[in-house]
């Protein structure tokens, strides 16, 4: 892991999402925590000084990103089959071809594609939905470890309104998620099980009431789907009658989560005021997947109206919904739906600001794994250094444009050095 400092022009979100930026300064990380920015290098406390300086010159150094709501199976048909709403998209693509996972092989060939390609982009730390199959949830497991980012992974659960090829029975779904449990213990240091009840629709209320137990039980997280197109939302009030709404339909059971030990839902696009309430005294992270959003036809979720309610947000690729592992191209697909929120929607709204999106990307989906997404002392640390050298201009254009020009230009962007919690990947 080790101790050094990095120089460069440094970027990086406080709580109240301004953006910090420091130009030719230094960062210094001491066994995997960020001991502060510091813009003259005698500011620098003495302890510190003598550590291996590493100066990435004319770079940008930013926290890293995190993706909090990505499917690993469905990354085999990123990009393609997009002209269906939601109900039909899984029934029709998601399910198929998630049901491939019963077969190791393939799983074997999938999921290393999936963890190379997620080790090289501006992911960092990721919270990630498997399938319903335990061995193949475990060999992604393993891959995701291998990989050096820190992640919670799912082992799904699906016991009814799913397809043969794609079902467990409850008693079934109980005993391969105890079982998966089970063998995840002691066996991984950067890759944490998760509860993952596919949604509402797909599991039984006495499989949520056991996932409900096993959470308070055991101090797990969870991570679900929430209010993310009309239809689903309206069968899911068919399927639990006494629900006072979808989220009510999750909180019935805990699977809200709790401020200590939260939860995450994503999407959360057609959450009214009841349903954000709810979500806030339960501390639950909203994942934002716009482009996701868009794809499927679900609408826009009011991203500046939660962050002003003070809604825990974090940004996430939603993979295959979203076609793209890059986050820095959520970055930007956030802030212009939001402006289409706004302008179309409701123009008390605010778009979301650069700085605002930059800050859901890092700390506030950082916030779900502890000190996250910052370079504050204290926080642990996760960097990307990147070249946007490739980026021509006539002028020099100043480093705050240049983080913000890397978002909408990311293919143009390379990263040459990615530290997880200290560690170069
Ligand atoms: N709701 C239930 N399952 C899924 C899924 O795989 N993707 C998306 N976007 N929404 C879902
Ligand atoms: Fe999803």
């Amino acid at each position: 892991m080790g101790n050094f400092i990095l120089k460069g022009n440094i970027i990086f979100s406080d709580a109240d999402r301004t953006l910090n930026v420091y130009e030719n300064s230094y960062v210094v990380c001491e066994n995997g925590i960020s001991r502060g920015v510091f813009r003259i290098f005698d500011d620098i406390p003495s302890t510190y000084r003598d550590f291996e300086l590493i100066d990435k010159k004319e770079s940008l150094i930013i926290p890293g990103l995190v993706d909090l709501h990505v499917h690993a199976p469905q990354y085999s048909f990123r990009g393609f089959n997009m002209d269906e709403e939601l109900l039909d998209w899984l029934n029709n693509n998601t399910f198929p071809e998630e049901a491939k996972y019963s077969n190791i092989e393939y799983a074997e060939k999938a999921y290393s594609i999936f963890a190379d390609d997620i080790k090289n982009s501006f992911t960092t730390r990721a919270v990630i939905f498997g399938t319903i199959h335990k061995d193949a949830t475990l060999l992604l497991m393993d891959k995701m470890e291998k990989s050096g980012l820190i992640s919670y992974v799912g082992k799904v659960n699906m016991t009814r309104n799913s397809p043969d090829c794609l079902s467990e029975s409850i008693k079934g779904s109980i005993s391969a998620t105890e079982e998966w449990l089970k063998e995840t213990e002691g066996r991984f240091d950067r890759t944490m099980p998760i509860l993952t009840p596919r949604f509402i629709p797909s599991c039984d209320d006495e499989m949520m009431e056991w996932l409900g137990q096993t959470r308070k039980r055991l101090g797990l997280r969870v991570q679900s789907h929430l209010s993310e197109n009309p239809s689903e939302i309206q069968w899911v009030q068919e399927l639990v009658p006494a629900s006072k709404g979808y989220g009510d339909a999750y909180n019935i059971n805990g699977m809200l989560g709790s401020k200590e030990n939260p939860a995450i839902m994503a999407h959360c696009v057609y959450s009214d005021k009841a349903e954000r309430d709810l979500l806030k005294k339960c501390g639950t992270f909203v994942a934002h997947s716009p482009e996701s959003n868009l794809n499927l036809s679900s609408g826009i979720a009011p991203i500046s109206l939660m962050l002003k309610e003070g809604i825990n947000v974090g940004l996430a690729t939603d993979i295959a919904a979203g076609s793209s592992i890059s986050m820095m191209k959520q970055i930007t697909l956030a802030i212009q739906s939001s402006k289409m929120y706004w302008r179309y929607i409701d123009n008390n709204v605010k778009p979301l600001s650069f700085a605002d999106a930059f800050y859901i990307a890092t700390l506030g989906g950082g916030k779900f794994f502890g000190k996250v997404g910052s370079f504050e002392d204290g926080y642990e640390f996760d960097a990307l250094v990147l070249d946007d050298s490739a980026i021509r201009t006539a002028d020099k254009v100043s480093v705050v444009s240049r983080i913000e020009r890397a978002a909408y230009n990311e293919r143009e962007i390379k990263i040459t050095d990615k530290y997880v919690k200290g560690m170069a990947i």
